[in-house]
């Protein structure tokens, strides 16, 4: 079985926890898009990691993590990564592939990323500041370099050359210093002496893996909310988080992929700007907030919270075919006596069901709740499914029912056990648990 998990929302809905979860039951797990602007955050016994270019099943030894091609490489960021990583005693080594196609992020990528947020002023996106979306430009705009640009001596010319356009249109945009294209190259060539023994043709290393009885777990990054395509354009990011990702950013095809696993919180959060329906900027989200613990794995900024939506996760449900869904966070509604359950939106006279493409509808909506009542027995760490309290087992019934989806996951804690995965759903049927 090979199955994609990615995020139904508008990212951090709890990738890395599930990721991590079922990686035992996988040979290999790939990312397929996204860059360092992704903090997948996992817990095991206490101690707490942040992946963000890494795959999140690093952290169990007899896997192998695989960088795809749709994915934005900084080596600095990747380097770091593996050497936090080893001094906390995870061994990376032999275990990393990397695809030659995969384009790289350079340091004027993230010039640019800042310098565009600047000149957006008021309508800035908010992004992490990485240079993703710069990078994924110059991919579109066919300037981009590759990973395996660098180790092809049949196209150092062309390196050079690429490497020279590139500077001195960052020179140009950016006339108050100047940056020497000959020490970019070097300093990729020195990249290259590290990255090379790991690069390889993705595509074929994942078909043979799979010819040879290997199983796949597809890791997305972001949130089908920030979704190129499909999310709150312009309030996204630059990569497809969405199923079709998985075929483009991996060279796989779409029958490689036996199953989608969207990853949702039990409520909805956002970091950046642009549009949020059923956010709560009064004392309950701020109480959300701190219960949830919600500021950015990577940026440390707030994440603006609100109440659970379902006209998203229909959205979602629709365009990656979720067959069962890993609702994250239930732990954090406890305590609340009421918690709402967006179903639809009021535009002018009418109620709409269905997610809305165009930002000025969007901002225009006005949330329609179903109201359920909280549950007075945490939900905290609990394991088992008939432990949590009936009124808990009425919100994940409202939720599969609104949905259309059913709940295979119930995550009640940041750690790896505080997870309940539900008997006879398709999660169970994927890895084999009864
Ligand atoms: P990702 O980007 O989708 O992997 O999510 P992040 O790691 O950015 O954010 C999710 C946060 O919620 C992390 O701090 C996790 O440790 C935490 N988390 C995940 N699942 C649960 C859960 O069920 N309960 C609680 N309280 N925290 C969780
Ligand atoms: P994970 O994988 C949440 C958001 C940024 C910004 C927008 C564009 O941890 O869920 P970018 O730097 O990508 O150009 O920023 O997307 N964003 C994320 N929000 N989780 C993420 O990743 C995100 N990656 C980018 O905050 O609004
Ligand atoms: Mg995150």
């Amino acid at each position: 079985m090979n199955i994609a998990v990615l995020g139904a929302q508008w990212g951090d809905e709890g990738k890395g926890k599930i990721v991590d979860l079922l990686t035992p039951h996988f040979s290999i797990v790939a990312r397929y898009q996204g860059g360092h602007n992704a903090g997948h955050t996992v817990y095991v016994g206490g101690a707490k990691f942040v992946l963000r270019l890494m795959p999140s099943g690093i952290l169990h030894p007899g896997t192998t993590c695989v960088i795809g091609n749709g994915v934005v490489v900084d080596p600095a960021a990747l380097f770091g990564e593996i050497d936090q990583l080893q001094a906390l005693g995870v061994e990376v080594d032999g275990r990393l592939v990397v695809s030659n196609r995969a384009h790289l992020i350079l340091p004027y990528h993230r010039e640019l990323d800042v310098l565009s947020e600047a000149r957006r002023g008021q309508r800035r996106i908010g992004t992490t500041s990485r240079g993703i979306g710069p990078a994924y430009e110059d991919k579109i705009g066919r300037r981009g370099i590759r990973v395996g640009d660098l180790g092809d001596p049949s196209s150092a010319a062309a390196l050079e050359d690429a490497v020279r356009e590139n500077v001195e249109t960052r020179n140009r945009l950016i006339g108050d210093s100047h940056l020497d294209w000959r020490q970019v190259l070097d300093e990729l060539r020195e990249h290259w002496r590290r990255m090379g023994p790991w690069v390889q043709d993705v595509s074929l290393y994942l078909a043979r893996a799979r010819a040879a009885g290997q199983s796949v777990l597809y890791e997305g990054a972001q949130g089908t909310l920030l979704d190129i395509d499909h999310g709150t354009y312009p309030y996204v990011t630059s990569s497809n988080g969405t199923i079709g990702g998985v075929c483009t950013g991996l060279g796989v095809p779409a029958r490689a992929i036996d199953g989608v696993l969207g990853v949702m919180k039990a409520y909805i959060t956002r970091v950046g700007d642009g549009p949020l329906p059923t956010e709560l900027t009064d004392a309950t989200g701020e109480r959300l907030r701190q219960l949830g613990n919600e500021f950015g794995a990577v940026t440390g900024r707030p994440r603006r919270c609100g109440w659970f939506d379902a006209v998203v996760a229909r959205h979602a449900a629709r365009i990656n075919g979720l067959d069962a869904i890993a609702l994250t966070k239930l732990d954090v509604l406890d305590g609340f006596t009421e918690i709402p359950v967006c179903v639809g939106y009021r535009l002018g006279d009418t109620v709409i069901t269905e997610f809305p493409g165009e930002l000025g509808a969007l901002s225009a909506c006005v949330p329609v709740f179903d109201i359920l009542p909280g549950w007075a027995r945490p939900t905290a760490g609990v394991r088992r499914f008939e432990d949590l309290p009936g009124e808990a087992h009425r919100y994940l019934a409202h939720v599969e029912q609104v949905v259309g989806v059913p709940v295979g996951i119930v995550s009640t804690g940041a750690d790896r056990d505080d997870t309940i995965v539900r008997p006879a759903s398709p999660v169970a049927a994927w890895i084999g648990a009864r």
